[in-house]
Order: structure tokens, then C-alpha cells, then sequence
């Protein structure tokens, strides 16, 4: 029987941290309660629609060095790439051809001259080809405000920065102790984004070593805060070349990660509503239908990956990501049959712009 406990936390308007812990926490029928509320709040904002955005891996150099990464500065183990302009010009063709309406730029972090120009190129070949009928995301870590209104300026709408863990204590025990690392500093450059107009995205990996389910709750309680209008998460997969690997002993099992992240995607729909939430890559890392799950527990975003394939192995973040062998083709093949597969359909020709931000 299913917890009276849990429909009524569910009909509340505003779920308290207590609230937040108890959804993180059902199992079983408890837990399908919670999935399928967190599907019918989806339904209500966004109908049976899911957006499509291109996502271009543009480079995967970075002066990071995130313990928990696979492209961390200190890993020499595969070779650093940038994406041509040509490449840059036929994924765009791409996109365009297949009524996508919006890419995602993600890429390794850079603080230099040259790569906030190289991106504001990219920015306007976007614009300039699309004629303004393409949204532009970009995930190209901390910057000044500066850069970032200049990206503004340029044309980028949109802009997602995981927080990673807003447990600032967790935080630290992901990322070497200095100033490149910094909790405060990554919690500015996401006001600051917020501040100068870009639709906001943040996110966090679930199942980290040291982290508590208590971490995850905070973690809800914080995007609510800020107010966000996307979110992209999911669960955290050990790369054996990093040096969180060697925190492997005390992780929970795989597939309670798995479970775990399908959870915080429902909760956070179901604390904020009509934000748009991407079922993400290590989604389906872990199950081979990791991402249509997501689908059905209240994410509406999905992005297929249109990084030139010779690229793609390159782009490790984490062992087993998938998707390394599929041609740009395949993989809107694949996204559209997710997307069907799931119960929704395709929104080909939307900008997908989150009604949070459409609202506020
Ligand atoms: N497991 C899961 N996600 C990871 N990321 C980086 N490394 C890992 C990992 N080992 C995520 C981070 C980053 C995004 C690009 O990839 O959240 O923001």
C-alpha cells in the first residue's frame, strides 16, 4: 500500500526540506507514486512535447582539474581537440536541416582572450545562419561577467554551470584547493549569469563519494533558491583515471545511483515545475534506457550529441559514456525513437524555451 504520507507531501504547494528527504527517500510503491506525479506535472507544463537541442562537445581542453573528471587538465591518457569552424558550420547545417531549435556549446573551461572570441564566433555564425530561428545554450564553465555579457550580447540565450554539489564542503573534496577551484567563485559567476539575462542552468552529480542523501535534498532546496530555469544532472560514474577513483570504496552501487538521479530528476519537477530538465548522457550509461526513464519522470529536454564522431571518444568524462560509435545521424535517430519510445513527442521547430524563464 502505498504511504498516505508520501499524496500528501505531493499535494502540498510548497515542499519543505523535510518534504524534499522523504521523496528522495520512497521505495517501491512509494517511489512510482512519486514518478508518476512528477509525469503529470511534466504533462501539464510542457504537454507531451520534448525539446531538442544539438549538443556540440567544442573542445575538450580545460585548465581544470576536478578530481572527478576525465578531461581534468592532469590527464594525458587521450589527445585535447577543438572543433573546426568548417565542423562548427556542418553541425549547424545539421541542426538546421533537422528543425532543431536550439544548440548546446559545451566545452572544456578556457579563461583567455582567444576563447571567449572563438566562442563569440561560433555565437554569430549561429545567429547568422539560423536568421535568429536557433537558441543558443552555452556551457563553457566560469567567466567574468564581463564575457559572459559579451556572449549575451552576442546572441547566446542560455547558459548552464553544474554546481556540482552545493555543499560547499563536499564541493572542496571535489576540486583542489585553490583559487581556480573556488565554491564562491562558481556561485557568483551563476548569479551573475542569472543577473545579466541568460536563461539560468544548473546542476549536480548524484551518488558522490562523501555525499549524503541529506546533500542531494540541499541540492534541491538550493536550485529552487536561485531560481533556475534549467537543470541538467545526473548520476556520477568513476573514471579510472581520476583521483576520486580511488574514493570508489565507498560508493553506493551503480544502480541505486541510477535510481537516485531518476528521483531527484522527479522531485525537482516536482518543486519546480516548469523548469526545463534534461535527461542526461550518464543517465544511460548505466541503463540502456537511462534516458527514456528520465523522459518519464519528469525530464522534457534532450540532447543529441552532434560532435563530429572522430571527436567523441576524446569527450570522456566518465567510463562507459555512450554514444562514442554513433554518427550525428544515428544519434536523432536514436533521440527521436527515445523521445517516441517515452510517450512524447518530438518538438521539432521549438525554441524550448523554459516557461519558467517565459513566466518570470
Ligand atoms: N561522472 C558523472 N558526471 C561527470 N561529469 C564530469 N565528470 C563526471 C563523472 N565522473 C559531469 C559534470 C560536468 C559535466 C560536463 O559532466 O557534472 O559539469
Amino acid at each position: 500500500m502505498t504511504n498516505h504520507h508520501i499524496k500528501d507531501i505531493l499535494k502540498k504547494d510548497y515542499l519543505e526540506k523535510e518534504d524534499i528527504l522523504c521523496l528522495l527517500e520512497t521505495e517501491g510503491l512509494d517511489k512510482t507514486e512519486l514518478f508518476k506525479h512528477a509525469a503529470k506535472i511534466k504533462r501539464k507544463y510542457s504537454g507531451n512535447e520534448v525539446y531538442l537541442r544539438g549538443l556540440i562537445e567544442y573542445s575538450n581542453i580545460c585548465k581544470k582539474d576536478c578530481y572527478y573528471c576525465g578531461i581534468r587538465c592532469s590527464n594525458k591518457e587521450f589527445n585535447r581537440y577543438e572543433v573546426s569552424t568548417d565542423e562548427i558550420e556542418k553541425a549547424i547545417d545539421f541542426a538546421l536541416e533537422n528543425q532543431f531549435g536550439s544548440m548546446v556549446l559545451q566545452s572544456g573551461e578556457l579563461q583567455s582572450n582567444i576563447f571567449t572570441e572563438k566562442i563569440l564566433n561560433v555565437i554569430r555564425k549561429i545567429k547568422s545562419k539560423s536568421d535568429g530561428k536557433m537558441r543558443i545554450t552555452l556551457s563553457c564553465g566560469e567567466q567574468t561577467p564581463e564575457v559572459y555579457q559579451k556572449w549575451f550580447d552576442a546572441g547566446a540565450e542560455r547558459y548552464l554551470l553544474r554546481i556540482e554539489a552545493s555543499n560547499s564542503d563536499l564541493y572542496k573534496l571535489l576540486h583542489p584547493n585553490n583559487e581556480l577551484h573556488s565554491y564562491d567563485a562558481r556561485v557568483a559567476a551563476l548569479k551573475s549569469l542569472r543577473e545579466i539575462g541568460y536563461q539560468t542552468g544548473t546542476g549536480v552529480m548524484i551518488g558522490l563519494p562523501f555525499q549524503t542523501i541529506n546533500d542531494l535534498a540541499d541540492d534541491i532546496v538550493f536550485m529552487r533558491g536561485l531560481d533556475i530555469d534549467m537543470c541538467g544532472m545526473g548520476p556520477y560514474i568513476e573514471h579510472e583515471s581520476t583521483p576520486l577513483y580511488e574514493r570508489s570504496e565507498g560508493l553506493i552501487p551503480i544502480e541505486y545511483r541510477y535510481q537516485l538521479a531518476l528521483k531527484m530528476i522527479a522531485v525537482l519537477r516536482v518543486v519546480m515545475k516548469d523548469v526545463n530538465i534534461a535527461s542526461t548522457t550518464a543517465l544511460q550509461a548505466i541503463d540502456s534506457s537511462g534516458k527514456k526513464s528520465g523522459l518519464e519522470v519528469g525530464a522534457n529536454v534532450i540532447m543529441p550529441n552532434i560532435t563530429p564522431i572522430k571527436y567523441k571518444a576524446d569527450y570522456h568524462l566518465y567510463k562507459d559514456k555512450p554514444g562514442g560509435g554513433l554518427s550525428i545521424e544515428n544519434e536523432l535517430e536514436y533521440a527521436i525513437k527515445t523521445i517516441e519510445n517515452s510517450g512524447n513527442k518530438v518538438a521539432f521547430g521549438s525554441y524550448g524555451d523554459a516557461v519558467h524563464y517565459l513566466k518570470r
